[in-house]
Parts: C-alpha cells; structure tokens; sequence
C-alpha cells in the first residue's frame, strides 16, 4: 500500500512536470518565432494600438488553385491569400536578433514615405533598427519617416532570400521582384499604382485601402498615410471609402495591375512584396 501510495505520487507528480514543461514551451513559442520575432516593443512608451478597419471588404481564400486564381481576382480585384506556402523557416530567419545577427553592418538604402518626394539616406542596418524603428509620433504624422523597404542589395542579403517561397502563381509574360522591408507601426506608403503584384507580413499587421484603376483616391501626395487616414478618410462619402482590409502575418495579399493602393503598418512589420512586372 505505501509503495502502491508512493508510485501514484510519483506518477502525479510527472505529470505535473510535464505540464510545466508543455506549458513553458508554449509560452516559448509564442514569444518566440511563432509570435512578433522580438519586433514589438510593449511596456511603457508603447502607443496605442493603431486600430484595423471596421470592415474587411476583400476577401480571404484559403488554398486557392491556380485557376481559380487566374479566373476570380487576376485581372480583377484583389485577394488574400491564406495558406499557399510554407515560409516558417524564413520568418525565424526574420527575427530582430537573428536579423541583427546577419546584417547588423550592412549598410540599407531608407526612403521617406510620400508619393513624391522619395528622400534617401543610407545607414547601417543595426542604427536603423536602434535609432530609427519606433512607432509614428501621431502629432507628426510621420512626415518625415525614414523607412526601409525595396532599394535591397540582393547579393549581400542573398542568404535570408534564398529561403523565401514566394507565391507559386505567376502571370503569362511577368517576371518578378522582390521588395523586402521592416518599419515601425504607423508608417506606411501613401496612394499610388504601378503593376500586379503580392505582398506577405511576415510579422506585425499591414492595413492595405484599395481603389480600382478608374477610381482615382482623394488624396495629397504629399502627405503620409496616417495623415491621409487621420484628415481625409473620416470625411469620404460611404461611396468614395476605399476597399479595406488588414493583412495578418502569414497571409498575402494580391493587388491586380494598376490598382491604387495604401498601406499603414498597425505594428512594427517585417514584409516582403513579389512584383510582377
Ligand atoms: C511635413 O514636412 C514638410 C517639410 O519637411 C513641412 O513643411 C510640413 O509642415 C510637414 N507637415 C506636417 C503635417 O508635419
Ligand atoms: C551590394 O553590396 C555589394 C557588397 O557589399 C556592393 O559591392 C554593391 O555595390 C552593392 N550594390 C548596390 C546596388 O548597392
Ligand atoms: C510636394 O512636395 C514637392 C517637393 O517638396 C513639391 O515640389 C510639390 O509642389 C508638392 N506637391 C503638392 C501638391 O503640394
């Protein structure tokens, strides 16, 4: 009986460790690659959250065939895409620290992000990261961002490409390029078009405002998307609001040719867009 009493206890109390164990390693996980990738700065300081769109208006599809894709949203309207490649391997690449780790030195090209006046201004990675990576100041409505996104060195970033799976579907005569980016919640690129093309978060939320080729947004080129959201878009006719929705990491979302389009990022975003040209 004592000995009966001493193997139960026993019993229960590995099961106990091994519930502290699973328990820990969840926690782990979500803290770690399969979270925010050490991005998110919280705590004291952090700003309020930038809110998601009331109402998603494009839709989710979730292992699109290439047909479907060629006939539904190709050449007509744009879509997000769940599940079509496996990227986890690239996004643990993506982390802060590992990032940091391999490119900390390399020397990044930033812009400013308004429509027209691209400014340009080089510095290494590691000091835009540092110095640079913070949320908008909402009173400046990030006028003055800097910002990395596309102008990459494809030869010395050659060795976190090569581990991204782009979206398997192409269109006939296109061939694409890659824009990879990471910047702090609030900025963002303001109105504009150019070719068909997809665009992954691979961690934090990017809020995409779309306009089709014949409907020209309301907006000052000039001005940041924050801006545009903050001045403009409460004052827009339910008529002239644009398709909106927010594209969560691990998702892609497809803008056809010519399209308009915005983007806000909600968080500190790590992203990279495949343009088909
Ligand atoms: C944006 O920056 C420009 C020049 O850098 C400045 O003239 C303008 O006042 C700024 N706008 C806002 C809203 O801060
Ligand atoms: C990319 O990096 C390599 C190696 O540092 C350098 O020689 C080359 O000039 C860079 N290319 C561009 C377009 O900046
Ligand atoms: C935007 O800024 C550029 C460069 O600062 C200036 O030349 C242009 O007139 C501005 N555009 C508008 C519409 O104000």
């Amino acid at each position: 009986m004592p000995r009966g009493g001493g193997l139960m206890a026993l019993g229960a109390r590995l099961r106990f460790l091994l519930a502290v164990w699973t328990l820990a390693g969840l926690a782990r996980r979500n803290a770690g690659e399969a979270g925010d990738g050490g991005w998110q700065r919280r705590g004291p300081g952090a700003p309020a959250a930038l809110a998601e769109e009331q109402c998603c208006a494009v839709e989710r599809r979730a292992d699109l065939s290439y047909s479907e894709f060629v006939q539904h949203y190709a050449f007509s309207r744009p879509v997000i895409l769940q599940g079509l490649t496996d990227n986890s391997r690239f996004r643990a690449l993506c982390s802060r620290e590992r990032l940091l780790a391999s490119f900390g030195d390399n020397v990044v090209r930033l812009s400013t992000a308004n429509t027209y006046s691209y400014r340009k201004v080089d510095l290494p990675f590691q000091e835009y990261v540092e110095r640079l990576l913070y949320p908008q100041d909402p009173t400046s409505l990030g006028n003055n961002t800097l910002y990395f996104f596309g102008d990459n060195n494809f030869s010395e970033w050659a060795s976190l490409f090569q581990h991204y799976s782009p979206p398997p579907f192409s269109l006939l005569g296109t061939t694409t390029a890659y824009s990879f980016g990471i910047a702090g919640a609030g900025s963002g690129v303001p109105f504009h078009w150019h070719g068909p093309g997809f665009s992954e978060v691979i961690y934090g939320r990017k809020r995409w405002f779309l306009y089709p080729p014949e409907k020209t947004p309301e907006f000052h080129p000039n001005k940041t998307t924050l801006a545009w959201l903050q001045d403009v878009y409460p004052t827009l006719a339910p008529s002239a609001r644009p398709l909106e929705c927010t594209v969560q990491a691990g998702e892609v979302l497809y803008f056809p040719d010519r399209w308009w389009h915005a983007t806000l990022n909600l968080d500190t975003s790590v992203f990279i867009s495949t343009f088909l040209s």
